[in-house]
C-alpha cells in the first residue's frame, strides 16, 4: 500500500468492533510498540482518547483535528466505512513527524528570517548624523541648514558634489538619518565599483532564468532593497551612458522592472547622488546624459574644500584626534598650537581624509616618542607643500611674491651665485633679476641661505 511506506503519515484501520487491524510502520513508531502488541487490540487500550473510535461510534468523518499521540503532535483525520447504512470499520490517518517538523522549520526560518532582516539593516544602515558633521565655517553652516531642510523632503532627490574628502558621504548618511525614512534601508551603491555588465542587475535585480548563470530564485535589485528608505548613488558620473538612460526612467516613474521580468514593481525610494566630477562639464562634452542631470539636481550641495574653510581644521582636528586615540588605543589627545596652525596653512588636496590620515600618522609618532601632545614634528607635511598653499592670512598677491622670492633665491644657489646664469635659467633679463634680488632683500654672496 502507498501510505505503508509514507514516513510522515501514520495509518490504522479499525474494525466495526474498535479492534486494530492494521498500521504502518509509522504508526508503530510513534507508539513505540512492535507490532505484535497492537495488532488485535481494541484502539482505546491503545490510545485512550482515540477519535477514531468516536467516528466509529458517530459514523461522522472527523477531518484535520489536532491531538498528540505518545507525546507526537500530529493532525488526525478518521474516515467511517459503510456498508450501506451500516459503519463497519474507521479509516484513520495522522500527518504527525510533518507538521511536527514543519512547526520546527517554520521556526527555525523565522528566527533566521529575522537574523537575517537584522543583518541586512545592519548592512544598509546609515551610521553618520548631523551632529558628526564638525564645522565653524559659514559656508558649512549654510550648507547644513539647507541639508536639515532638505532631510524634511522625504522624495526630494539630492545631488552632493565636493573634492574627494569632503564628506559626501557623510551628508549622504545624515539626511537619511534626519528623515523620517531613517528607520527604513539606507543602501549604499559604489557605481565607479560595479562592472559595467553587472550594473543593471545590482540596481535593478532580476528574475530566476533571466540569464545562464543567474542565481535560483533571482536577485532583488538594490532599489527594491532600498524601498521606503534612501539609495545613495555613489560616484554617480561614472554610470555609463546606457544605463544613465534607464536610471533616468526609473527616478521620473519610480517604478523598477528586473532582468528577464514581466511586472514593474512600483517603489517609494529617495535618490542621493554624489560626485567629485564637474557634471555640468561631463553634460557639455556629453558624457553625462543633460535630462539625468537635471533629475537629480533638484537640490545641490556643494561642499567647499577644505582649504577653503580653515576654521573649520581648528574645530574638526580635535574632535578626529578624539575619536581616532580612542580606536588606536594611544595616550596623546592634545596638539600644540603650532601644530594646529601648521595644518591651518596646507592646500589639504586630499581634505578632511587626508587630515583624518596625517593625524593618525601624528598621533603614532606622539605615541612613540612617550609625548601626550602632538607637535609640528609629529606632522608629516613639508615646508615645500605648505609654501605653495594659500593661507587665511595671505593675500594672493603676498603668495605669489613669496613664492617668486623663493624661486629667485633657489635658482641663483643652483647656479653658484651667479646672476646673469641664473638669468639665462629663468629667462629673464639680467637686470629684472637684479631688480627683483634688490626687491626682496636676496643676497648675491655665497654666505646666503634660503628661509
Ligand atoms: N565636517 C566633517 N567633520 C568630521 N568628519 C568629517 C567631516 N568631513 C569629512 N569627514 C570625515 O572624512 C572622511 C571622508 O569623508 P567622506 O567619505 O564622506 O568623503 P567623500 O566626499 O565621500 O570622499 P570621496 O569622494 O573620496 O568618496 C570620513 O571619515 C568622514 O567621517
Ligand atoms: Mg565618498
Amino acid at each position: 500500500m502507498l501510505f505503508e511506506q509514507n514516513r510522515y503519515m501514520a495509518v490504522v484501520f479499525l474494525d466495526q468492533d474498535g479492534i486494530i487491524k492494521y498500521l504502518n510502520e509509522t504508526y508503530l513508531e510513534i507508539l513505540d510498540l512492535p507490532r505484535d502488541q497492537v495488532v488485535g487490540r481494541h484502539v482505546l487500550e491503545i490510545t485512550p482518547h482515540s477519535r477514531a473510535y468516536i467516528t466509529l461510534q458517530t459514523g461522522k468523518a472527523k477531518v484535520g483535528y489536532e491531538w498528540i499521540v505518545n507525546g507526537h503532535h500530529t493532525l488526525g483525520t478518521a474516515l467511517p466505512i459503510f456498508d450501506g447504512d451500516k459503519v463497519i470499520g474507521v479509516f484513520g490517518y495522522t500527518m504527525c513527524l510533518d507538521l511536527w517538523d514543519g512547526k520546527n522549520i517554520l521556526d527555525e526560518i523565522l528566527s533566521n528570517l529575522n537574523l537575517y532582516k537584522d543583518e541586512v539593516h545592519r548592512l544598509h544602515t546609515a551610521v553618520y548624523r548631523f551632529e558628526d558633521i564638525y564645522c565653524a565655517s559659514k559656508a558649512m553652516t549654510d550648507i547644513i541648514i539647507l541639508a536639515r531642510q532638505v532631510a524634511n523632503h522625504p522624495l526630494t532627490t539630492v545631488l552632493i558634489t565636493g573634492e574627494s574628502g569632503t564628506g559626501k558621504e557623510l551628508f549622504a548618511h545624515a539626511i537619511h538619518n534626519a528623515s523620517r525614512r531613517c528607520q527604513r534601508p539606507f543602501v549604499r551603491v559604489n557605481c565607479a565599483a560595479i562592472p559595467e555588465n553587472l550594473l543593471e542587475s545590482e540596481l535593478f535585480g532580476y528574475e530566476e532564468g533571466a540569464y545562464t548563470g543567474a542565481k535560483k530564485g533571482g536577485k532583488l535589485g538594490k532599489f527594491e532593497v532600498a524601498d521606503m528608505g534612501t539609495i545613495f548613488l555613489d560616484e554617480i558620473a561614472e554610470v555609463p551612458l546606457n544605463m544613465q538612460s534607464k536610471l533616468l526612467f526609473v527616478l521620473q516613474d519610480q517604478v523598477v522592472e528586473r532582468l528577464g521580468g514581466v511586472h514593474p514593481t512600483k517603489i517609494n525610494v529617495r535618490v542621493i547622488a554624489a560626485t567629485n566630477r564637474d557634471l555640468e562639464k561631463m553634460v557639455r562634452s556629453g558624457s553625462f546624459r543633460q535630462d539625468l542631470y537635471y533629475r537629480l539636481n533638484v537640490v545641490h550641495i556643494k561642499i567647499p574644500p577644505l582649504r577653503e574653510r580653515v576654521e573649520d581644521i581648528r574645530i574638526i582636528t580635535p574632535h578626529i584626534m578624539c575619536n581616532l586615540s580612542r580606536r588606536l588605543n594611544v595616550s596623546a589627545r592634545k596638539i600644540d598650537d603650532s601644530a594646529l596652525s601648521l595644518l591651518c596653512k596646507y592646500a589639504w588636496p586630499g581634505n578632511v581624509r587626508e587630515l583624518e590620515n596625517i593625524l593618525e600618522r601624528s598621533l603614532i609618532l606622539a605615541e612613540m616618542e612617550g609625548s601626550r601632545v602632538v607637535y609640528s614634528r609629529h606632522i608629516n607635511i613639508s615646508d615645500e607643500e605648505i609654501d605653495f598653499n594659500l593661507s587665511e592670512e595671505k593675500s594672493l598677491k603676498n603668495m605669489l611674491d613669496e613664492y617668486e622670492r623663493k624661486l629667485l633665491a633657489k635658482t641663483l644657489e643652483n647656479c653658484q651665485f651667479d646672476v646673469p646664469g641664473a638669468a639665462r635659467q629663468l629667462n629673464m633679463d639680467p637686470s629684472s633679476l637684479y631688480r627683483k634680488l634688490r626687491k626682496y632683500g636676496i643676497c648675491i654672496k655665497k654666505e646666503f641661505s634660503i628661509n
